[in-house]
């Protein structure tokens, strides 16, 4: 049985996650579950929701909830890392310091990204070493810390051999409603996808070797990517918010119907309509805040007042897709998913060593990705901005240079001018004073 740490342990996920492994024990066999947060207190709260969690299935695992480092990560096998740099108060920042200049505000994509990128780099680092220096030498680190492109890109400058691998739910995400959408478990869906992060296209979506994207296509075009009462996905993305979001691939597909996008395109290809919907006085971040986050610290306080818990928190696809990544990991099953790995050719006409989001088979030694071939010139210029913007803001971070750290927001597609590229990276170095390097 595995020992496994839970970084950033006081996250509002990590009940959810716990629970994705409880139903998983049998092929994911676990000795010791760890959660480790700097913020004692918020985990604190946290910790007796995840604790009943596990006692309801299990009496033999041990549970430890700790701010030191070693006690965390001593002998681990495995740590799951979700780290928010800032927490909820600096999302809050990232996404309105750009709406107050007519800019997406968005909490990894745009200038709100490239802040909370600006954030976590270095922190991600720091985690690295500390789980290298105390964990088996053989542990997977898997990471699902946002915004998951740039952290990863910082990973592999700095800490090129470590043993992470970086994962997004976004694309499983999709395969969910796809699977909903076609009446088909979404294990049974093989799909070929290319991009970087939550900047990516579904090229096929076989099911028994047949491709049932035209298919589809059809009903993404009446619906979105959601069934027609949105009922059929997870709570988390069925809140309206993300309703909204699966529903609004719909003008992309109908401008470019070859692929299909993931939704995070929308915030690059229609920016102002984005804007247009947003509330710069009360964003996304207001949202979690006041709902998934307080009703799982009310469904705490209720828990320890009278010993029972209410149903506060979500066990979504998020929980078993990092699951499955690990088992896979543990166990070599090689099993196909989408990560983000070091394309090494994958995409044939993207850099050597660009980290892209492909599917890959996942081994006890890592992603072998797979090859998607060269994309059309339309998607291989856009993701060539991308990441150029993404890379330079590393670089920025790497150098402390505020002339890398422009270029990084003026070369973002939801950025239209070097003016208001300015505006906002002034802002944001205010607001981010305690937390970024030096510019
Ligand atoms: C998806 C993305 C994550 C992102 C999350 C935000 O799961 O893959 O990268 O952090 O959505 O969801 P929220 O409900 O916090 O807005
Ligand atoms: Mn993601």
């Amino acid at each position: 049985p595995f020992i496994l740490s839970i970084a950033g342990g006081g996250s509002t996920y990590t009940p959810g996650i716990v629970k994705s492994l409880m139903v998983r024990l049998e092929d994911f066999p676990l000795a010791e579950i760890r959660l480790y947060d700097i913020d004692a207190a918020r985990q604190d709260t946290i910790a007796p929701v995840v604790e009943k969690v596990i006692r309801d299935h299990s009496q033999s695992i041990k549970f430890i909830v700790t701010s030191d480092a070693e006690t965390a990560f001593s002998g681990a096998h495995f740590v799951f890392a979700q780290m928010r740099v800032g927490q909820y108060k600096m999302r809050e920042q990232d996404e309105k310091i750009p709406l107050r200049h007519g800019v997406v505000g968005q909490e990894t994509c745009g200038p709100g990204g490239l802040a909370y990128g600006l954030r976590t780099i270095l922190p991600m680092v720091e985690l690295i070493d500390l789980v290298e220096r105390y964990a088996d030498k053989n542990a997977w680190i898997v990471n699902y810390s946002n915004p998951a492109a740039i952290v990863a890109e910082g990973v592999r400058r700095l800490r090129p051999d470590a043993r992470v691998l970086n994962i997004c739910d976004m694309p499983v995400a999709a395969m969910r409603n796809m699977g909903a959408i076609l009446g088909v478990d979404r294990h049974k869906l093989e799909v070929d996808y290319f991009g970087l992060n939550h900047f990516g296209w579904f090229t096929q979506v076989r099911v028994d070797g047949e491709d049932r994207l035209p298919e589809l296509r059809e009903h993404v075009a009446r619906f979105g990517l959601l069934t027609e009462d949105a009922a059929q996905t997870d709570p988390q993305h069925a809140d309206p918010s993300w309703v909204k979001t699966w529903r609004n691939i719909k003008p992309m597909m109908d401008h470019f119907p070859q692929y299909l996008p993931n939704p995070y395109l929308q915030y690059y290809l229609m920016p102002n309509e984005i804007v247009a919907h947003q509330d710069p006085h009360y964003t996304r971040a207001n949202e979690v805040m006041d709902g998934r986050e307080k009703k799982l610290f009310a469904a705490a306080a209720e828990y320890k007042r009278s010993g029972i818990l209410p149903d506060a928190f979500h066990v979504g696809v998020h929980g078993a897709f990092i699951v499955d990544v690990a088992c896979s990991l543990a166990f070599n099953l090689r099993q196909r998913h989408l990560v983000i790995v070091e394309n090494k050719g994958a995409i044939a006409n993207l850099p050597y060593d660009a980290m892209v989001e492909v599917p890959a088979y996942i081994t006890n030694h890592g992603p072998e990705p797979v090859r998607m071939g060269a994309v059309p010139l339309f998607h291989q210029t856009l993701l060539m901005q991308q990441l150029a913007s993404e890379q330079l803001l590393v670089e920025a971070t790497l150098e402390g240079s505020y002339e890398k750290a422009l270029q990084a927001f003026t070369l973002n597609r939801t950025v239209p001018t070097m003016q208001h590229a300015k505006a906002i990276l002034d802002e944001m170095i205010e607001a981010n004073r305690d937390y970024w390097p030096a510019l």
